[in-house]
């Protein structure tokens, strides 16, 4: 190996004990692979399989935590039926010699009434998302909040009665804990919304009971950590400030790490493009000394990794596209050959890619998401 990529292959431990083997990581992806009733299927091992080795640490696509919370493909971990099952996923991962973190999340305003046989999507407040297609869901109500927050609880439990190393709590990309953040999908006027201060209820909650759950239920370490969204596009959306806040709030939390979502390491505000500072710079040197960030986005290249953790003295950088594209990347850096690193999916290597048929279709729906070359070799 080149000896300048030595920085992301020394070990790293988590303030909970666990020690992970580098510092990359694979980001979640959803597979749309699951069985309709959440469980794990042949082709989702088969697809971790093929990816989970070298890496430090896979965190896995997000599971719903209870049933009216999912998407089509979803995984699931929103009953006690699914221990089991989310039991093997975690050994795949670590027969691999790689630790497994599962990512709790509930889907919200962006799930669909024909996904949930014909129940409405629920959210902080009724009021559709912007997609196109989206339907209105319907308010919770103050119990059903309470028991919600339960669920990512007892989600936690059941990871870690199923031997994973880890939860990532999904606070990102739009979905319900976002949602109750955001003053474009949130427009209570109670305990859980009104000011910036009562947003943050939501997702704190959530944290406070995971965080509870882990401490009276892992008897072994266990890796906590929670994925944001730095920023929306609506109007009114998400600010950076209003991050920020919520962010001090959760590294009061302590937890293992945090997850800031976005398109590329080096990106600027999408509100304030005029700003060009990273927005990550402003996370590591706000919070950065007390809770280790994991930077994502369009790392390709091991030079990339290297930018990322240098530019912001990140400790962990996570890798999502580049590791459907590449399953070998971290074997190829390893043995000096990144100059071999496969930049874009060919319809040849279909099968030595290991793609889930339904996770192939997917990945194609959104043109220019994922590279595809467009012919074969
Ligand atoms: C196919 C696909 C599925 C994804 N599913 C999830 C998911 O389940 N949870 C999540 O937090 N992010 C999800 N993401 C976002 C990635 O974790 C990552 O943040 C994003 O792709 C940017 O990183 P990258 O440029 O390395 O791919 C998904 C991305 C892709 C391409």
């Amino acid at each position: 190996m080149n000896t300048k990529y030595n920085a992301l292959f020394e070990p790293f431990t988590f303030k909970s004990g666990v020690t992970i083997d580098n510092r990359l990581i694979m980001a979640p992806m959803t597979t749309n692979s699951a069985f309709e009733n959440g469980m794990v299927t042949t082709d989702e091992h088969n697809y971790y399989k093929r990816r989970a080795k070298g890496l430090g640490a896979v965190i896995t696509a997000c599971a719903q935590v209870r049933e009216d919370g999912k998407f089509a493909g979803s995984l699931s971990a929103a009953s006690d039926m699914h221990i089991e099952s989310l039991a093997k996923l975690a050994q795949t991962i670590q027969s691999a010699g790689t630790k497994a973190i599962l990512q709790l999340f509930h889907v919200g305003r962006m799930g669909s009434s024909s996904t949930l046989r014909g129940l409405q999507p629920v959210s902080a407040s009724p009021i559709p998302s912007l997609r196109d297609g989206a339907e209105t869901p319907r308010a919770l109500r103050d119990e059903e909040i309470h028991d919600l927050v339960d669920s990512f609880g007892k989600a936690t439990k059941r990871a870690i009665e199923a031997g994973f190393d880890g939860v990532e709590i999904h606070g990102a990309n739009t979905y319900l804990i976002q949602q109750f953040f955001s003053p474009h999908s949130n427009r209570r006027d109670d305990h859980w919304g009104g000011t910036l201060e009562k947003r943050m209820n939501f997702p704190l909650a959530v944290v406070d009971e995971v965080k509870t759950v882990v401490e009276k239920h892992a008897k072994k370490p266990f890796v906590l950590g929670y994925r944001i969204s730095p920023e929306e596009i609506e109007e009114p959306g998400i600010t950076f400030d209003d991050t920020l806040a919520l962010l001090e709030r959760i590294n009061e939390r302590d937890l293992d790490y945090i997850h800031i979502s976005l398109g590329h390491y080096m990106q600027g505000s999408m509100r304030n493009p005029e700003n060009k500072t990273p927005l990550l710079q402003t996370i590591v040197e706000k919070i950065g000394s007390d809770t280790p960030i994991i930077g994502v986005g369009s790392v390709h290249t091991p030079d990339n990794a290297l930018e990322a953790m240098e530019a912001f003295n990140l400790p962990l950088v996570a890798l999502g596209r580049q590791l459907l594209v590449e399953p070998d990347w971290i074997e190829k850096v390893k043995t000096g050959k990144e100059d071999t690193i496969r930049k874009e999916i060919h319809p040849d290597d279909r099968e030595d890619l290991v793609f889930p048929d339904a996770m192939w279709e997917y990945v194609q729906s959104r043109p220019g998401w994922v590279p595809f070359a467009k012919s074969g070799h």
